[in-house]
Formats: C-alpha cells, sequence, structure tokens
C-alpha cells in the first residue's frame, strides 16, 4: 500500500461524497438548472468531505458537457482536474498564504479570462485564517466578480469570518459522518484492498474517528501497519487506548450479577485506563446493545445507567478523583438494578407488602411521633419483615398489569397461570383466548420488564401450553360477574381516595386515611401540611 487510504479514496464524483446529501442535492439543482452563485462557503468538521466536494463541483463547471452534476470525466478540462493540473481552477491555502499582497495576487489573476475552461475558479481553503486586510482587500470582488470567475471558499471555523464575507457567498454546512456511514466506507475499502477484519474493530475505529472520515481512514492506516494485516478488536482496542469489548461484557455481566468482589476486582484492573475512556466505552456499549435488543437490559435499566453514567462525566469534569469516581459508577449501577421502580412500590404498598430493607425507613407519622422522649418500642409496633411468597408476587404482577392497562391485566388474569417460579425462571400456563392473545402480545415487553421488577432483573418467563382449558370455561361462567365488580373501573391510581370518597359511610373513617400506607408513602415522599377545610355554613 503506497499511497494513504485518504487520499487514494478521496471521492471524484457528487455519488461517491458520504453523510452529505443535502448538500450535493443542492448543488446538482445548481449545476442542473444554471442557477450558480459567483461565491460559495463550505463549512464543517476536518476531513468531512469539503476540499473534495469544492474540487467535484469545479470539475463539474469546467466540463466540456458543462455546468453539470456529471461530467463526462472524459475532456481534457475532466481529466486535467482530476489530475488536480487544471489551469483554471487555483487553490489556495489561506493558512500559509494570508497577508494582503497574496490576495492582491489572487485579485490581479482575477482579471485575466480562463485559459482553457468557461470558467476560472478559485477555491481558498482555510479562509478564516486570512488577516483582516487580506478580507478587506478580499471583499470587492468578492461581491462582484468577473461574471467567469468563481469563488468556493472552505473552513473549519465559520464564526471567525467577518460577517461581510459571510453575506457575500452561498453557505453550505458539512455535517459530522455519522458512524454507521463510516463503518459502511470502512468495510467498503477493506474489501476492495483485500484486507480481513471483525466487526467490533471497524466498529471502534468509527467511533474515534469523532466523524471526520479524513481521521478514521488515518486511524485505518495505522491499524492495518499495527494488527499486521487482520483487523482484531482486541489490537485495535490497545492500539486506541480503548477497552476490549470482551471486557465491557466482562464488566456489565459482573454488575448484572451483582458479584461486588469480581467488580472490585474490574475497578483496579481498570486503574491503567482513562476513567473518561472507560465510561465513553460503557455508554457506546450500553447503545450497541440498545439497538440491537441484548434482553439483558430493560428500558429502566437502560435509563438508570445512562443516567449514572453522566453524572459520573459531570464529576470527572469538575476533577474528582477520576478511580474513585469509576468505582463508584460500577457500584451506582450495581444497586441500580436491584431498585425498585415507582409503580412496584406502589403496588406492594397497596397490598401491604414491605419493602426491601434499603428502601425501609420510618414512616413519616412515626418520625413526627418521636416528640416524646424515646421509650423502648414494644415489639408489635415494629414492621414485620416477610419476604413476598410466589403468589402474593404473582397477584402484584396482575395488578401492575392492570395499571398498566386495563385491558391487558384483564387478559392476563383470566388466562395466564402461575406454576412455579425456580432458577430465575418464571413458568406461567397461557389459556388466553386469541384475542386476548394478541393483546398479551402487543403488551409483552411491558409485561417482561414488570416481571423483572418484581422477580428480579434476570428472570425469564416461560410460557406452557393451556392444562385447564375446562376448568376456567367453567369458572368463566360462574364468575364473570362478581369478578367485574370487585374490579375497580376507573384509573387504578386513584382507587385509594375514590373508596373513601365514594361511600358516605366512610366519611367517619376519613381520619384513618392517614393510616393508607399509600398516603404514608407519599408523606415520606414529600413534605405534608395539614389543611383542614371546612364549609361555609
Ligand atoms: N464526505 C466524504 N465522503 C467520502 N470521503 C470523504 C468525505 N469526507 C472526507 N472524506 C475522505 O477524507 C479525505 C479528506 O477529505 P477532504 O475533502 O479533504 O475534507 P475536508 O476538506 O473537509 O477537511 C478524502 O480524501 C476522503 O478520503
Ligand atoms: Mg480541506
Ligand atoms: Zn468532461
Amino acid at each position: 500500500m503506497s499511497e494513504v487510504l485518504a487520499l487514494k479514496y478521496r471521492p471524484k464524483t457528487f455519488e461517491e461524497l458520504i453523510g452529505q446529501d443535502s448538500i450535493t442535492q443542492v448543488l446538482t439543482g445548481a449545476l442542473n438548472s444554471k442557477r450558480l452563485s459567483h461565491a460559495y462557503l463550505f463549512s464543517g468538521l476536518r476531513g468531512s468531505g469539503k476540499t473534495s466536494t469544492a474540487r467535484i463541483f469545479a470539475k463539474a463547471l469546467v466540463c466540456d458537457n458543462g455546468p453539470t452534476p456529471k461530467p463526462c470525466e472524459e475532456c481534457e478540462n475532466c481529466k486535467a482536474a482530476n489530475e488536480n493540473r487544471h489551469i483554471d481552477i487555483i487553490e489556495m491555502d489561506a493558512a500559509s498564504s494570508r497577508k494582503i499582497d497574496d490576495i492582491r495576487d489572487l485579485i490581479e489573476q482575477t482579471k485575466y479570462k480562463p485559459t482553457m475552461a468557461r470558467y476560472k475558479i478559485f477555491i481558498i481553503d482555510e479562509v478564516h485564517m486570512l488577516t483582516r486586510e487580506a478580507f478587506n482587500a478580499l471583499l470587492k470582488t468578492l461581491e462582484e466578480p468577473p461574471e467567469y470567475i468563481k469563488f468556493i471558499l472552505a473552513t473549519t471555523d465559520p464564526l471567525k469570518l467577518p460577517a461581510t464575507i459571510l453575506s457575500r457567498t452561498q453557505h453550505f454546512r458539512f455535517k459530522k459522518i455519522s458512524e454507521s456511514n463510516i463503518k459502511h466506507h470502512l468495510e467498503y475499502i477493506l474489501d476492495k484492498e483485500d484486507i480481513k477484519y471483525e466487526n467490533e474493530a471497524l466498529e471502534m475505529l468509527s467511533r474515534s474517528g469523532n466523524g471526520s472520515l479524513r481521521d478514521t481512514l488515518t486511524l485505518l492506516d495505522q491499524a492495518i501497519i499495527y494488527t499486521k494485516g487482520f483487523i482484531d478488536a482486541k489490537s485495535v482496542a490497545d492500539m486506541l487506548g480503548l477497552i476490549d469489548p470482551k471486557y465491557l461484557d466482562k464488566i456489565f455481566n459482573t454488575i448484572l450479577k451483582n458479584d461486588k468482589k469480581n467488580l472490585l476486582e474490574i475497578a483496579k484492573d481498570l486503574e491503567n485506563y482513562e476513567s473518561e475512556v472507560v465510561i465513553d466505552e460503557m455508554i457506546a456499549y450500553l447503545k450497541s446493545s440498545f439497538f440491537n435488543e441484548d434482553v439483558r437490559f430493560s428500558t429502566i435499566l437502560y435509563d438508570r445507567f445512562f443516567r449514572i453514567l453522566s453524572d459520573a462525566k459531570n464529576l470527572l469534569f469538575i476533577n474528582a478523583d477520576s478511580g474513585f469516581v469509576l468505582s463508584l459508577v460500577f457500584f451506582k449501577m450495581l444497586e441500580a438494578t436491584k431498585l425498585k421502580t415507582i409503580d412496584s412500590i406502589i403496588n406492594s404498598l397497596e397490598k401491604g407488602v414491605p419493602q426491601a430493607p434499603s428502601q425501609e425507613q420510618p414512616p413519616l407519622k412515626e418520625k413526627m411521633e418521636t416528640v416524646e422522649p424515646t421509650q423502648p418500642q414494644p415489639p408489635k409496633e415494629q414492621p414485620i419483615k416477610t419476604t413476598p411468597t410466589d403468589s402474593e408476587k404473582f397477584k402484584t404482577l396482575i395488578k401492575s398489569i392492570y395499571q398498566k392497562n386495563y385491558k391487558t391485566g384483564e387478559c392476563f388474569e383470566k388466562g395466564v397461570f402461575f406454576i412455579k417460579h425456580e432458577n430465575n425462571t418464571l413458568e406461567l400456563e397461557s389459556c388466553a383466548s386469541e384475542e386476548c392473545k394478541k393483546t398479551l402480545r402487543v403488551a409483552s415487553g411491558t409485561i417482561k420488564h414488570l416481571v423483572k421488577d418484581i422477580y428480579g432483573i434476570d428472570t425469564k418467563i416461560s410460557m406452557k401450553p393451556c392444562t385447564k382449558k375446562e376448568e376456567i370455561q367453567k369458572d368463566d361462567t360462574e364468575k364473570e360477574e362478581p369478578k367485574i365488580e370487585e374490579k375497580p373501573q376507573e384509573d387504578p391510581a386513584s382507587s385509594c381516595v375514590s373508596s373513601h370518597m365514594e361511600n358516605p359511610k366512610n366519611d367517619s373513617k376519613s381520619e384513618n386515611i392517614l393510616d393508607d400506607p399509600f398516603v404514608q408513602k407519599a408523606r415520606e415522599l414529600f413534605t405534608p401540611k395539614k389543611i383542614t377545610i371546612r364549609r361555609k355554613v
């Protein structure tokens, strides 16, 4: 390989340009309709195709068949443009020729007609580097050049350009090239070069180029040499100072398994890495798991993990101890796998099921009452800690599904039965009607999340065929009426309130509403004020 890949694969036509569709569309439209401006400004990230597009556009203008978006590639003008030796296409690097004298030379040249093409085109790269005097000298020509002159200005920093320049040019903003576009391009190049690769290695390279195709291709050149011909993930991770994707698998599995001991080992292992790199890699890993529908993570878990990782980035930004931040991230993520959702907390409160110890706090009422000198509490006032039985959990599950959607809850309750819960598998029996099956299928994602919340994050569902069809039919006819009556038809969230409000007999119990576990939990979460409202008489 003699030539660097970025130059060897410089696009020569609009079709070969990657990730700049809206720009190519407007430029091709302009060429087709011959509505051409005399000055263009291309701005954007380095290595995103500005110079390449300027050259393609220039060729499109000078081709014998042009102006055309599809230059013939055969005429003398096209050939000279492709070989970068066209006498009427003048490239100038404003980073090295930035003085007023350089611009005066350029203005002098605009006075002479083109030698072989219909236009004389000036491509001025890094135009923001020109001095103020040079800009001022250019201004007049830029505004009213002879009709055979075209300017294409390119810059990575358009904010440094004076407004006078911006207002005299048609501005095209080049975008960062997306990771997936970059990865496809790498695959295309490696296939052409007959070099084998691992998918994950290309993912890492595409990420590391940060949207610049030139930078990515430079990294690819480096990787080809470093990996001696087979571009594998481990070597690329080494080369880029990133973490091997297999190691990331290990980190997340250890977190999901709640394995504190090994997590500490991992945190020590990673001391050699930049914490920020580890966190970025973990975010990238989660993002790719999300799009690959990785069953190990629920949406809630993605949300929690992302928040923890983003918080960590903020901590690193304020220069917190980076090694410690990383260990903290791991352990916060581990805890996050155990936290319950608000829904399941409310459910268990409604059912009177006590929470996991980490969530238990004395209810507000008790706190307020401790104004009296503390006395040894009689044992009966302590909350009784029990773990919910399988059947209680199943009832909680049914209730949670009802709360998400009443119809799904109904289908689930009538058609799905608990068999057992063993080895992280919840075995259920499905006797649902065809219509209910459809409803349940649509809600399967939600049901899976609720199962994970209630039975644990690793729980899988195993659905067995129905063994009690007849029993159900009989049950259905016998129990349908009372069952419907039992179910609250209104918004389930309001159930604890409505039971007190609808029935006048309950007025006398209004004092007791404060003892309702649901209300107690609300009092823990907020700072309540008691307001007494009296009717006017
Ligand atoms: N949009 C793109 N499509 C295809 N290749 C690109 C693109 N952008 C950059 N490249 C690759 O990067 C190299 C440098 O691109 P260049 O056009 O000089 O970028 P810029 O002028 O924006 O810095 C090109 O030779 C090409 O290999
Ligand atoms: Mg350039
Ligand atoms: Zn041509």
